[in-house]
């Protein structure tokens, strides 16, 4: 039996948090055993938000180190930018006909960036962001696609594009079904509840132990918990959250240690500390020898927009065939 195909991306935003881990790497990892995983770096739709991005292709890069230092297998999942296959395109350019602009301007991804950004002019391309995300899964006619909560509407516009698709031309697409990650967010360093890049609030997946600890040092806390002795209440801590993820076995003991008192902020942050180092330590060994060996890096993508290419090129010369267009 053919393997079930996923398709996801991320936009280059230069090096990865233990967000992006946790949201959404943990998951892709485990998932490539099971499926033919392809994962694009999504440097066509970074420029919705980041039209002045200093360098894509350096941050594509660092995005792609962060990816193989995980675990990402490039023999497994072929990884590659969507700029470099023009199909993408194509497709998006065939898709923006099949779609209203009022349906685009309801997708509320959108509204809440429209929001969050402060984004007073909207472009056209943000609003046909859902349109070449579209292309992005349908060229590799993926099956399923990882993503958070917040891309669940783009999956929607990509399943009714498929439909509509089929409808007037002839069978080519099959609808693609989000695959929602169950510990989707990681909250930020300030309380926030999102780890962002924008928001100056992450643990880098290249963070070494030092710099762990003193971003740790910073981290907000239970604000009713002054000092040692204090009772805490670990349920509003974020320390305490990541506890959770990356100290699971503690968990019960720092819980009660937090509430008796027993245990003050100083030392369950630097405990803290160290399991988040202690996970990140393979990953920037992995780091490590990839920016050593850039070379490879680049032969990896390489390799990886040859593999993704054939299967686009097929996907359009049947998208053209049914369309009749040459
Ligand atoms: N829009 C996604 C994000 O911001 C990135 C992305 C681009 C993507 N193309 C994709 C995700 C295709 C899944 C499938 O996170």
């Amino acid at each position: 039996m053919t393997k079930k195909v996923i398709l996801s991306g991320m936009r280059p935003t230069g090096r990865l948090h233990i967000g992006h881990y946790v949201g959404a790497l943990e998951n892709w990892i485990k998932l490539q055993n099971e499926y033919q995983n392809y994962h694009l770096i999504a440097d066509y739709h970074v420029l919705t938000t980041n039209l002045n991005s200093e360098n894509i292709y350096r941050d594509s890069i660092e995005m792609l180190i962060d990816w193989l230092s995980a675990g990402l297998d490039p023999e497994k999942s072929p990884m590659f930018r969507q700029s470099q296959i023009k199909e993408h395109a194509e497709l998006h350019l065939i898709f923006s006909m099949l779609i209203t602009v009022s349906r685009l301007e309801r997708n509320p991804t959108l509204k809440d960036q429209v929001r969050d950004l402060n984004i007073d002019a909207l472009v056209y391309g943000h609003l046909g962001y859902p349109v070449l995300q579209a292309a992005d899964i349908l060229l590799y006619k993926g099956d399923k696609v990882p993503v958070g909560e917040d891309q669940v509407p783009h999956v929607e516009i990509t399943r009714e594009l498929a439909r509509r698709f089929n409808n007037q031309y002839g069978e080519v697409f099959s609808e693609p079904e989000p695959l929602l990650t169950k510990f989707s967010r990681l909250v930020g360093l300030d309380g926030n509840a999102k780890m962002s890049k924008s928001l100056g609030n992450t643990i880098l997946l290249s963070d070494d132990a030092e710099a762990v600890k003193s971003k740790l040092r910073k981290a907000v806390t239970d604000p009713q918990k002054l000092r040692k002795g204090d009772p805490g209440h670990p349920e509003v801590c974020l320390v305490f959250s990541y506890h959770k993820r990356f100290n699971p076995d503690e968990v019960p003991a720092i819980d009660a240690d937090c509430r008796s008192g027993k245990l003050g902020c100083v030392d369950c942050k630097l405990k803290c500390a160290s399991k988040i180092s202690e996970f990140l330590e393979p990953i920037l060994e992995k780091r490590k020898h990839y920016e050593a060996n850039i070379e490879t890096v680049k032969e990896i993508l390489a390799d990886g927009e040859t593999r993704a290419r054939r299967i686009a090129v097929a996907t359009m010369q049947e998208v053209r065939e049914k369309m009749k267009i040459g």
